[in-house]
């Protein structure tokens, strides 16, 4: 049934020049499965890398390319598309496109159609890392999501000159999630709410020294921002950290210290639909918090007495009287995880446990990376594989969704 959120959206594809024109196909591919019609504005520079007739016989229409095409389906197509459309969607966004649209240009058929758009515009930036983190692009970039340009990616990888870093197009997948989450947010009738936790906590030695973790916070502001894009009145109770904050209107973030702190933020936000617990909450405090920073004068060994951390799971997911729907729980491990985590999933009494083997140091703690298993209570076991954080949070993201529709039957 979810597929069918795609059921009769109309997409107006934008292809730039650039070698990942080719997954775009795929793209296609996937969109008309689900029921999508697709039109698309092929650019000069991509007709190099792809071909119309490929384009035509996936989208089963015709491509536009030519603004003054006397054989275009009317005198002014680039407004007759912009109108025709749901939603439009740039892929690859070429670098020179960002920099067209970014000044307002109106020299071809795709900026002049973006120009005059009236509907969300996506687009899917690929190009080499150099130029993705040249100072005028990130300027460009920077301006386009003022101006409500929506970003999917880049993301991080090797790319196909054999350079390596930020600016690979976004998966398939990923593309195809952000467009499904999307189109689900525009069907809510009933606002549901999200609480997500994200990042360490300080447990505080003296006014200078605490207990803290590896964690970055980066797959629990990820699940947060997708909850918020997939339409859940979304808060989010966040540890400290360095994470880039820029551009999160949408998002009601909290900041926390210590463990204490984020239980209290978590009660006072009950009740919620679902709880996200990502954050890696440390399991012990000092006992004792000294008020002035510790002197090491007169001291050869120093010894501190620890306590119990408030069980921030254990608690959402047991609240008698405000219980979310549904409560989903990290698990962070090193050594048989699956087993672990269900174990966790048993004594925390949440719905769903999410499990990652933080010893691989390519996913997990720190990486733009991650690759998790989804246990749920009857032991059923999903696996999402390794990908950016940002795609496992728009499939964790659609799933919760899908488990909370299926309980409270708002979606038409
Ligand atoms: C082999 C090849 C690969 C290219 N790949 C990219 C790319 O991935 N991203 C990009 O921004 N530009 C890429 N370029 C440069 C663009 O094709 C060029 O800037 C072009 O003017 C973009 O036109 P458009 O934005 O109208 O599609 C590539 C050029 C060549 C020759």
């Amino acid at each position: 049934m979810f597929e069918s959120i795609f059921f009769k959206k109309k997409i107006l594809l934008i292809i730039g020049g650039g070698i990942s024109a080719y997954k775009v196909l795929e793209v296609i591919r996937e969109l008309k499965k689900n029921g999508s019609e697709i039109k698309t504005i092929l650019t000069k520079s991509g007709r190099e890398f792809v071909t119309p007739l490929s384009i035509s016989a996936l989208s089963q229409n015709k491509v536009f390319e030519n603004l003054f095409d006397p054989s275009n389906e009317s005198e002014m197509d680039h407004i007759t598309l912009a109108r025709w459309c749901d939603v439009l969607l740039v892929a690859p966004a070429t670098a020179n496109l960002l920099s067209n649209f970014a000044d307002g240009k109106a020299s071809d058929f795709a900026t002049t159609a973006i120009l005059a758009s009236n509907k969300p515009i996506f687009l899917a930036p690929a190009m080499n890392v150099e130029m993705w983190n040249k100072e005028i692009n990130l300027q460009n970039v920077e301006k386009l999501k003022k101006n409500n340009f929506r970003f999917i990616g880049p993301t991080i990888g090797e790319m196909a000159c054999g350079e390596y870093g930020e600016g690979k197009m976004s998966s398939v997948d990923e593309i195809i999630f952000t467009l499904k989450n999307y189109f689900i947010s525009k069907n809510q009738k009933k606002k549901l709410s999200a609480l997500v936790t994200a990042g360490p906590t300080r447990e505080y030695i003296d006014p200078v020294r605490f207990l803290t973790n590896e964690s970055s916070g980066k797959q629990g502001l990820e699940i947060a921002k997708s909850l918020s894009e997939i339409g859940f009145q979304t808060k989010l109770i966040l540890g400290p950290n360095k994470l880039n904050l820029k551009n999160l209107s949408d998002l009601d973030i909290e900041h926390v210290k210590t463990g204490d702190e984020m239980l209290n933020a978590c009660k006072e936000n009950l009740p919620v639909d679902v709880a996200v617990c990502t954050a890696a909450v440390s399991d012990f405090k000092p006992k004792e918090v000294f008020k002035n920073k510790i002197k090491k004068d007169n001291l050869n060994t120093f010894e501190l007495a620890f306590e119990k951390n408030g069980d921030i799971l254990s608690f959402i997911s047991q609240h008698n009287k405000n219980r979310p729907k549904l409560v989903v729980g990290f698990a962070a491990e090193t050594e048989n995880y699956i087993e672990n985590a269900k174990k966790k999933l048993e004594h925390k009494h949440c719905d769903w446990i999410v499990v990652n083997n933080v010893k691989d140091s390519s996913i997990g703690f720190n990486s733009e990376f991650n690759e998790v298993f989804i246990i749920n209570k009857n032991n059923e076991i999903e696996k999402l594989s390794k990908s950016p954080k940002s795609e496992i949070a728009k499939k964790l993201a659609h799933k919760i969704f899908e488990k909370l529709h299926n309980n409270v039957g708002n979606f038409n």
